[in-house]
């Protein structure tokens, strides 16, 4: 779309941030461009194949998430959920796990095939030999790579018996992503797509995460545009049928803000006040009447009551 720096500038302004409360540059667009380096990218419409290729990718990375849910167990390490992620997607789907040596923009080459998330941690959480314990939350978040097209989706898994606050941050965060998806359709703006989720986070008390967003994906695995969790309706760009993109909303149960783990292994990042978070990620297609969720197989739970069901097809 050729949109130079000074006129995204503004949309993002325009998309209620204020410099005051964010710093001169909002940290949803220097983190992503420093972690991603999409910036400058043009936001790509698929084609039938790349739609057809985007499908195959979006299933099977749902089907991974699928395979996961008998082993996220007490007891259970990141790593153990790490190999099965790698051996599954290398040896059965013949996929590549797109985490693993991720580069993103010049940051330290990501270690392992899948981010888990615990607790506190907002996401980006590496793997590691600390067994999963009862009442722990965990985010783990797949991207699998399939003939070239990449499919990247999470959900959020209780371990064992879970508090009643965690749960409901659980469910909360997930209906906030299909407060998002079910709006997606030709013709309206990605503001109100931030502004729906935001609005009805907050209405429960919860805050969004606003350094990270969701993102245009593809061949790549971060392309623009950049799908923001806040915002205001009738701003930044206007969606098109064939776009894709990911909607996965990081939200806490305490304040928005977060810091970099204390691991400072370059890419955990966790809340600045210690509260729990969570997140919920689907890829999305843009079709010429409303939405289709990609990254769907048996197990995707499904969208909440409130979505309409004819325009979920
Ligand atoms: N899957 C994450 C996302 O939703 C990105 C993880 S990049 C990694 O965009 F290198 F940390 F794996
Ligand atoms: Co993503
Ligand atoms: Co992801």
């Amino acid at each position: 779309m050729g949109r130079n720096k000074e006129e995204r500038d503004s949309q993002y302004a325009d998309a209620g941030v204020s410099p005051a409360s964010t710093g001169p540059i909002l940290p949803a667009r220097s983190r992503a461009n420093t972690l991603w380096d999409n910036s400058g990218m043009t936001i790509t419409i698929k084609d039938a194949q790349g739609i057809e290729g985007m499908r195959l990718a979006g299933r099977l990375t749902a089907e991974v998430l699928d395979y996961l849910t008998p082993y996220v167990l007490p007891g259970v390490t990141t790593n153990a959920l790490d190999k099965l992620v790698h051996d599954y997607i290398v040896d059965v789907q013949q996929g590549i796990p797109a985490p693993l040596n991720y580069k993103g923009g010049g940051n330290t080459p990501y270690p392992k095939s899948v981010c888990t998330s615990i607790n506190h941690q907002v996401c980006h959480g590496i793997p590691n030999d600390k067994p999963l314990k009862k009442g722990d939350i965990v985010n783990i978040d797949v991207t699998v790579i399939k003939d070239g097209w990449h499919g990247d989706s999470s959900r959020m898994y209780l371990v064992g018996e879970t508090s009643i606050a965690a749960r409901r941050l659980c469910s909360v965060t997930f209906e906030a992503m299909w407060k998002g998806i079910m709006l997606v359709r030709p013709g309206i703006h990605l503001g109100d797509i931030g502004f729906a989720i935001q609005q009805f986070t907050e209405g429960h008390g919860f805050s969004v995460v606003r350094e990270f967003c969701g993102h245009g994906i593809g061949r790549g695995f971060h392309e623009e545009p950049q799908v923001l969790h806040y915002g205001r309706p009738g701003t930044l760009d206007v969606l098109q049928a064939g776009m894709v993109f990911t909607i996965e909303p990081m939200i806490n149960a305490g304040r928005r803000e977060i810091k970099d783990g204390p691991e400072k292994d370059g890419w955990t990042i966790v809340t600045k006040d210690h509260s729990l978070s969570a997140q919920w990620e689907h890829t999305v297609l843009v079709t010429p009447t409303g939405y289709e969720v990609l990254t769907v197989s048996a197990g995707t739970p499904p969208p909440p009551a409130f979505v309409p069901r004819a325009a979920a097809a």
